[in-house]
């Protein structure tokens, strides 16, 4: 039995494949439509989701299965004091796979390790969000027609943002990646990112402060939302939140063909102006989002087709 908690659970071969079972999800979806009939997904989140809850439900019942779970911690049984560990243990036995999201660093990785079906990290803290890793690689493959010899830049929370740290370890494996981290110094990546970046030679990064001077050099900007529910005051929320607003006048300094993408929930960081703009991918991520996570349910599952 698998489980998936970060991109670096699969292999690259792996990975391809599933992005190939996701293109050819999105020609035949006929073929895949009740290839999980009789099957449950369970979806355990324990932190606010639109996006992530909604696309691995649309996914399995796009994939003929069926779905339950709980939105929120207090209407679970956590509000009683349950661990993550005594309710994986009672979802397994309802369930074939489940997808879970929690703001405690690691509790997808406990809950694994007392499970019976498949574990999906949906988002731990300010860990890892390996789903939304594979979104985002499925999208730039799509666009750009490769993963390797890019330049990709990475602006905002670059500490608290789990989309981040799970883009970066999946790029680290590819040719020629060269990464420029754009944040407020309090914000930089933390240090096992660093360590992990060191690790190898192959991949190169600057961090700058300022997103207009590398703009022109770029052929991703990946952007993302400050994370106002992992600060510990108030007051540094208010101060970093506004410190990048990506808006027509900065796209005219970046290339014709860069790609905007972010993970959504989008906050001031893209100002809606620029959505009209055809390198703003973002939208384009999000139905991805919804056929990469079907292959990934039939892997888990153990589903040829
Ligand atoms: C991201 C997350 O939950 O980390 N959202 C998502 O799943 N698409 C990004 C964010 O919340 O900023």
């Amino acid at each position: 039995m698998r489980h998936l908690m970060t991109p670096l659970d699969l292999t690259v071969e792996e990975l391809d494949r599933l992005m190939e079972t996701a293109d050819d999800i999105i020609i035949h979806p006929e073929k895949y439509a009740h290839v999980c009939e009789g099957r449950i997904l369970a979806t355990l989140f324990y932190e606010p989701s639109t996006r992530t809850r909604l696309s691995f439900e649309a996914a399995m019942l796009r994939l003929g299965g069926r779905t339950m779970g709980f939105s929120e911690a207090s209407s679970s049984s956590a509000a009683k004091g349950e661990s993550v560990a005594d309710t994986i243990r009672v979802v397994s036995c309802f369930a074939d796979i489940a997808a879970m999201r929690h703001f405690k660093e690691g509790a997808p990785m406990v809950a694994a390790q007392f499970s019976r079906i498949p574990v999906i990290n949906a988002g731990d803290g300010g860990h890892q969000h390996p789903t939304q890793t594979l979104t985002d690689l499925m999208t730039i493959r799509a666009i750009k027609g490769r993963l390797g010899g890019m330049k990709i830049g990475m602006c905002g929370d670059l500490k608290f943002g789990r989309t981040v740290h799970s883009l970066i370890r999946a790029l680290l494996r590819y040719d020629n990646i060269s990464f420029v981290f754009v944040s407020p110094d309090e914000l930089r990546l933390p240090d096992y990112m660093i360590e992990e970046l060191h690790a190898h030679p192959g991949v190169s990064y600057t961090e700058v402060t300022r997103l207009e001077a590398v703009l022109p050099e770029l052929d991703v900007l990946y952007m993302t939302r400050v994370q106002r529910e992992r600060f510990f005051n108030e007051e540094d929320y208010v101060r970093l939140k506004d410190y990048y607003v990506l808006d027509s006048n900065k796209m005219s300094l970046a290339g014709k063909d860069m790609i905007v993408l972010h993970p959504l929930p989008r906050v001031n960081e893209i100002s809606v102006e620029v959505d009209n703009d055809p390198r703003a991918r973002y939208f384009d991520q999000v139905q991805n989002g919804m056929y990469i996570r079907m292959a990934l349910i039939l892997m888990l599952l153990g589903i040829e087709v």
